[in-house]
């Protein structure tokens, strides 16, 4: 049994079959990148996961535990944290209160809010060894929107390992970047992999090859074909869905 599984999952927005009884799975240590053309559903597979969204059917469980009617936080909680699409930092606090933001807000009841977070040295040691962890130890002076994208997006990542994940949602972590963001984002996503399952959704396929266990690939709301980087890499399927040739349905062109 997965460290992670989504059964029957089932998303309509209208008549739109956004997610499409997707089944899923992410192994303890793992890494399982999800990829698909632009619209295939896989923010809305993050957001049913991280209960953005509720799923009109279907079920997700981390760790034997049914998150499927849980509010955002309880999932949380129960050790599942997301990165967004888009960065979703503070913008004006600069990084360290950022961090220490994201520290306190997982730290539990045992810290008093009317108290300066900065006098806090379990939440202080904890954003440091944040800022660390993704290569921001440098920059934790710096009002959190003047840095630059790479540093925007590591902060980010900072700010869902604050909750000590046991899955960690990242949705296009390398959104944006040019290649040598990339390579670093690439180090740090490695990095992770040994406290943590990762579900990696990305468009960088240099990205997705050299970090994945597992690709799933989604089209039109459907997991199309799973496999180890050596099975999509080769699968013509995989191939013609992203030369834009397929027809998805499995018959002959
Ligand atoms: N809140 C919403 N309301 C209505 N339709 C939505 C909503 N969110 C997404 N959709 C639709 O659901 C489908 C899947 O969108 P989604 O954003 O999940 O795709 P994606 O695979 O993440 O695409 P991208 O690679 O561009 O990020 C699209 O047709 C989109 O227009
Ligand atoms: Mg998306």
């Amino acid at each position: 049994m997965s460290l992670f599984q989504v059964e029957g999952l089932v998303k309509r927005f209208g008549a739109l079959l956004a997610t499409d009884h997707v089944n899923l799975g992410v192994d303890a240590g793992e890494i399982h990148a999800l990829i698909g053309p632009n619209g295939a559903g896989k923010s809305t597979l993050v957001n049913l996961i991280s209960g953005l969204f509720a799923a009109d059917a279907g079920r997700v469980l981390l760790d034997g535990q049914d998150l499927t009617r849980l509010p955002m936080h309880d999932r949380v909680r129960a050790g599942l944290s997301r990165c967004f699409q888009i960065t979703s930092i503070f913008r004006e606090a600069t990084v360290r209160d950022n961090l220490l933001l994201a520290a306190q807000a997982h730290a539990g009841s045992s810290f008093g809010m009317l108290r300066d977070r900065r006098h806090e040295r379990p939440l202080a040691d904890t954003a440091q060894a944040l800022a660390e962890r993704v290569g921001l130890a440098a920059e934790q002076h710096r009002v959190a929107g003047t840095l630059p994208h790479g540093a925007q997006r590591k902060l980010d990542v900072a700010l869902a390992l604050a909750a000590n994940p046991k899955l960690l949602l990242l949705d296009e972590p390398m959104a944006g970047m040019g290649p040598e963001d990339s390579e670093r984002m690439t180090e740090l996503i490695h990095t992770l992999k040994r406290d943590m399952a990762i579900l990696l959704i990305e468009h960088d396929m240099k990205a997705v090859f050299a970090l994945a266990d597992r690709i799933s690939v989604l089209v039109y709301g459907k997991v199309l074909v799973s496999g180890s980087v050596e099975a999509i890499r080769g699968n013509p399927q995989v191939q013609a869905v992203y030369l834009g040739t397929e027809d998805t349905t499995g018959a002959p062109a």
